[in-house]
């Protein structure tokens, strides 16, 4: 393919050099001078490991030629990547200067060339950039619309500075956002045969997993950091401890609870986060990363009773109590803090969860709901029917199959559901159905 580069940073120089070595035609930019005359030269402008020879050897192969005019640049390719800088602005925000500016050199080029251009954006950008301000300004300027004169994807780019040309040959997966099939055709032909998974999804998608990636690469860190800052205080081995952590590829290195939900509780998270945050206190150790998880699982707690106090509905029905299914246990349930705000707000209130009935308790959680929420004991309905059926608005906390035959059988149009447990089919049932976030 004849392919157009943007910004010929780590990002834009490892690719300009991969996709020379795999035979196609590149075509370098950058505002920066220094940079294409090192390319053209055959040097490196980025120091990694392989670039030397790549570079060398792509200036050799006649297939790669840099330039500072945008239009030729458009003109002598088919697809154009963009891969210039999105650094910090001093407020946080995203700098998108060099973006935009981009954006709009590229449609202008774009204006008298006859052929439908692909613009993949690689750049990492806040969610929505792409649909919200680079594609009006790109018609604005061109005169052309997105998906019919033109195409504008969002590829984000996984590789590590340092082992960027292994990266790029072994991506973790290629994902494509994109709002038509023509641009991810083009791609999956460009990019189809590394070894890895090919995704399309939307842009705004894309977008927001490249996020999502490095905040949870960033949050890994960090807890392998704060772990090892404990046990130096504890004398223990932080390297031992964090390697014992991964060999658990069921709970910990692994897709467990990683899914959107409800926030967690029972007897065991909250009080042991709790005391670790203790023992860093006595022992002078910070932990804020590790300090701030109760508050934001107090946030998510706090989100979903909004959502139902917001509808203005007075008349509750809780199905599920217990945090989490097939348990009966209560213990620090954050639906049991739910409950407890909705009767201090004076809201009525009806509870349905089959493993927690009254009648079945034993030891432990027959005292726990005696000794703590007594109230709620009274609350509780073994008929799912009827707390449905008295109720404004239900608010789902358990996914299991009694609940959803329940909500199939018995609700109403007039009903609003929260569901928190992220039901399979919520297409499928009568009334409103609201996410917690989803
Ligand atoms: N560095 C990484 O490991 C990495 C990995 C994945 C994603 N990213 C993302 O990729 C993007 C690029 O990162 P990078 O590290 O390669 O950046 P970089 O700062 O190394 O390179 C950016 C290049 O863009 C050039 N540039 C600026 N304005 C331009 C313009 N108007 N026209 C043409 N070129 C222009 C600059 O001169 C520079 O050479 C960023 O959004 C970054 O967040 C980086």
């Amino acid at each position: 393919m004849n392919i157009s580069i943007f910004g010929l940073g780590y990002v834009g120089a490892v690719s300009l050099a991969c996709l020379t070595r795999d035979g196609h035609r590149v075509i370098g930019v950058d505002v920066d001078a220094t940079k294409l005359n090192l390319i053209a030269a055959g040097r490196t402008p980025v120091l990694e490991e392989g670039m030397v020879d790549l570079m060398s050897r792509g200036a050799a192969s006649g297939r790669l030629a840099v330039t500072q005019d945008v239009d030729r640049a458009v003109r002598e390719s088919e697809i154009s990547l963009v891969c210039v800088g999105t650094p910090s602005a001093a407020n946080g925000n995203q700098d998108r200067g060099a973006l935009l500016q981009v954006a709009r050199q590229l449609a202008a080029a774009t204006r008298d060339k006859a052929e439908p251009h692909i613009f993949v954006f690689r750049s990492t950008v806040v969610p929505g950039t792409v649909e919200d301000v680079l594609v009006p300004i790109m018609e604005e300027v061109s005169g052309k619309r997105e998906g019919h004169d033109f195409f504008v994807c969002f590829q984000p780019e996984f590789l590590r500075e340092g082992s960027s040309i292994r990266d790029y040959d072994n991506p973790p997966f290629t994902i494509v956002g994109a709002g038509s099939a023509y641009p991810v055709e083009q791609l999956r032909t460009l990019f189809g045969s590394l070894p890895c998974e090919f995704i399309a999804t939307s842009i705004r998608t894309a977008e927001t997993l490249k996020y999502a990636c490095n905040n949870f690469h960033a949050l890994k860190i960090t807890f392998a950091n704060e772990t090892a800052r404990i046990c130096e205080a504890l004398g223990v081995n932080p390297f031992e401890v964090m390697e014992l952590v991964c060999k658990d590829t069921l709970l910990n290195i692994s897709a467990a609870y990683l899914k959107p939900g409800f926030a967690f509780g029972g007897s065991c998270l909250p009080k042991d986060l709790r005391a670790t945050m203790y023992l860093a206190k006595t022992r002078d150790v910070d932990l804020p990363m590790l300090g701030g998880v109760l508050t934001s699982n107090q946030a998510h707690v706090e989100h979903a009773i909004n959502k139902v106090i917001g509808s203005g509905c007075r008349r509750v029905g809780m199905l599920g109590l217990s945090f989490k299914a097939q348990t009966d246990d209560l213990r620090e349930s954050p639906m049991v803090t739910m409950a407890e705000r909705f009767i201090g707000k004076g809201l009525s209130l009806l509870v349905f969860d089959p493993e927690v009935l009254l009648s079945n308790l034993l030891g432990a959680n027959r005292r726990f709901i005696e000794l703590h929420v007594p109230h709620l004991g009274s609350l509780m309905r073994d008929d799912i029917a009827a707390v449905i059926r008295d109720s404004e608005v239900i608010v789902v906390g358990l996914k299991d199959q009694r609940v959803m035959d329940g909500l199939q059988r018995h609700l109403r149009d007039d009903h609003l559901v929260v569901d928190l447990a992220g039901l399979s089919n919520p297409g499928a049932l009568r009334g409103r159905i609201v996410g917690l976030c989803w």
